[in-house]
């Protein structure tokens, strides 16, 4: 079935990569909400077998596959008799964004969404991307796939819906400057020592989203303004030198664009992250959400801050990585992820994190980035010099995490 996309009401068929995770559920609260509308073709998932069983089961998917072979045989047995095929492993997953949903939300986390983001965008689907490692990583050769393919990228990140929202896309020379907002994350006003012996606990403890845990550290080494960062640069063709970054708490304006005019544009709204997903699934029109409302006359105040380079190393990391190009960008997301996991593990400290990334950006050459092969030699090759890094860490007591 093909959905013409500017048919506002009418029904799309619907995908989503990494049902289960927090983008994933959200998406599917709001997909459960209107069935009809939105029929599901596929769900994925890494190896939460329980909750991909009961939202298959529950929005009648066609197609319910892990990416972990290893518990394949326990989602089979718990679809068994429903008619839901089941499928296991990563290019399962890949094939599950190959099947015809007009929209496929990838909201995988990390460059495990490479594959099947770019099976989506290769048959020229709306992809809702929330996925911003996979844009971090192979941000330029993605591009040219979604032109190549007429495919529709709609941002899912809150900052990047913002921008979508208000961006001039027929006069790109009149935009001035990209300012993505920051809520400074868990950390906002603690000190370097206190980092040194934050716990995975008070790492994970966003005071105004509630995210993923990946998400959570990046938002609190700030490394995740750093990623978005580059993936603005790539959705939105902005030099790096014309995106700004401006701490706001509240997290209610979600960024803004500067025009050569001096007019700033900007969008708000309550933080729920069902605002910018329905945004994408309901586009060109809009969809109710049960998003709590944005009351001004009752919030207290907006404030805004410049963020702390000292305190808050990653984002210069991640203009240095863009910067430099090539393969940088996909090192510094590559170690990140190896070094967050390594935390999330209590392996590493908070500010071991930053430590690795920077020392593996350092260690390896950035070389130009001509095809996939070779983002996914530098996506490995930096993984496995962060994970020596990680080892040597281990060496050390890390026993009080
Ligand atoms: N959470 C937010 O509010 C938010 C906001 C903006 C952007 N994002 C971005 O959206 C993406 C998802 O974030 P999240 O917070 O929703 O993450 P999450 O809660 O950790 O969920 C990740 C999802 O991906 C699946 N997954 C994990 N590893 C996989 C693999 N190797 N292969 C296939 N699937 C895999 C997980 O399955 P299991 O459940 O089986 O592990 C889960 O469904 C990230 O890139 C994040 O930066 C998130």
């Amino acid at each position: 079935m093909v959905v013409t996309a500017g048919a506002a009401g009418e029904p799309r068929s619907v995908t989503i990569l990494g049902s289960t995770g927090s983008v994933g559920t959200q998406t599917v609260d709001l997909v459960a909400r209107d069935p009809e509308r939105f029929p599901v073709v596929a769900l994925t998932a890494n190896r939460n077998v329980a909750l991909l069983a009961e939202q298959a089961r529950r929005l009648r998917a066609r197609l319910a596959v892990v990416a972990d072979p290893s518990v394949y045989a326990e989602l089979k047995d718990l679809l068994s008799g429903t008619g839901i095929e089941v499928a296991a492993g990563a290019e399962a997953v890949a094939a599950a964004a190959e099947q015809p949903a007009d929209w496929v939300m990838a909201a995988i986390v990390g460059a495990a969404g490479l594959e099947p983001t770019l099976a989506a965008v290769r048959r020229g689907a709306i992809v809702a991307f929330a996925n911003k490692e996979v844009l971090v990583c192979a941000g330029a050769l993605m591009m040219e796939e979604v032109a190549a393919h007429g495919a529709t990228l709609l941002p899912v990140d809150s900052e990047h819906s913002a921008i979508y929202q208000v961006f001039d896309f027929d006069r790109i020379d009149s935009v001035a400057r990209l300012i993505l907002t920051a809520s400074g994350g868990p950390f906002r006003t603690r000190d370097r020592a206190f980092m040194a012996a934050a716990t995975r606990e008070q790492a994970v403890a966003h005071p105004t989203w509630d995210m993923g845990a990946k998400i959570s550290v990046d938002s609190a080494t700030m490394m995740n303004k750093g990623l978005e960062l580059i993936e603005a640069h790539f959705l939105f063709a902005i030099p790096e030198e014309r995106i700004d970054v401006l701490v706001h708490p509240q997290s209610v304006i979600h960024s803004l664009v500067e025009y050569v005019d001096g007019s700033v544009l900007a969008q708000l709204g309550t933080p729920d992250m069902r605002t910018p997903i329905a945004y994408a699934l309901g586009w060109p029109g809009r969809i109710a959400t049960p998003a709590q409302r944005l009351d001004l006359a009752k919030a207290a105040s907006l404030t805004f801050e410049a963020p702390d380079p000292d305190r808050f190393p990653a984002l210069r990391l991640a203009r240095a990585a863009l910067q430099s190009g090539g393969g940088a960008p996909t090192i510094l997301s590559a170690a990140n992820e190896v070094a967050v996991q390594a935390f999330l593990d209590r392996r590493i400290g908070f500010l071991d994190i930053e430590r690795i990334v920077e020392e593996t950006l350092t260690a390896l050459p950035h070389r130009p980035l001509r095809d996939l092969a070779a983002v996914r030699e530098a996506d490995a090759e930096a993984r496995r010099n962060a994970a020596a890094r990680v080892m040597a860490v281990g060496a050390t007591a890390v026993g009080s995490r």
